[in-house]
């Protein structure tokens, strides 16, 4: 997506190709997300990866990574997980995140590059949305491996549509016993009081833990 003038929504976030162009969106899309996105699609991702986070024994420290306007670490904070930092691509997505006061540390980043983090960090990694068509590729989780501890627990959503154009099954293959337990539950990503197109729109929750 290049065009400055379109409407910030689902159909241009999916349409977006390089990391500048969600820069420009989220920029422009940032204060109205919480209530014309996902509110407006009954968008339940965040909840359903925080919730897989507490299942499966998550604790904090946990990183959020692509946290948006912070809907994620609110449901994580929400079931007592922490502390919780977030990162991101847009600095107005993570200025309304801020704004939710449930992260610890929120920093600018591009999660396909390298993140201002120190190696074996976080007991935990999440993400909601942010591996989806247009957004991040499976290149990033070798980033977030590095980050993370041995024995971290990881959640990430993948747009299922994503999965396979974007290569994930073949990154995960070849991390071979880098990772243990990978398990790929598949959710809805909205709720019935959404748009009927995208009503069957699913994600695979990639649950799994550094070894
Ligand atoms: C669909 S939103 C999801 C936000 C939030 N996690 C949620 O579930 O509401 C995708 C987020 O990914 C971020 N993003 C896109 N590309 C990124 C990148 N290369 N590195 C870090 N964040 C990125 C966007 O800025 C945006 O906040």
């Amino acid at each position: 997506m290049s065009d400055a003038d379109d409407d910030p929504g689902l159909d241009a976030a999916y349409a977006l190709k390089t990391p500048d162009d969600s820069r420009r969106l989220y920029a422009r899309w940032a204060g109205t997300y919480d209530d014309d996105f996902a509110g407006a699609q009954d968008y339940r991702l965040p909840d359903a990866v925080a919730r897989a986070y507490v299942a499966a024994g998550g604790e904090g420290p946990v990183l959020d990574v692509g946290a948006g306007t912070g809907l994620l670490g609110r449901y994580l904070a929400d079931a007592g997980i922490g502390p919780v930092d977030g990162t991101d691509i847009s600095p107005e997505m993570l200025a309304v995140a801020a704004g939710k006061r449930v992260y610890r540390r929120l920093f600018e980043g591009d999660v396909t590059g390298r993140l201002e983090v120190a190696d074996a960090t976080y007991a935990g990694v999440t993400s909601s949305g942010t591996f989806t068509c247009g957004h991040v590729g499976p290149e990033a989780i070798h980033e977030l491996l590095r980050l993370a501890a041995p024995g971290a627990l990881f959640v990430l959503s993948v747009n299922a549509a994503h999965w396979g154009p974007a290569g994930f099954a073949a990154t995960f293959a070849a991390l071979g016993d880098r990772i243990e337990g990978l398990e790929l539950p598949a959710v809805p990503i909205y709720g019935d009081g959404g748009d009927p197109a995208h009503r069957d729109d699913r994600a695979l929750l990639a649950t799994f833990r550094k070894a």
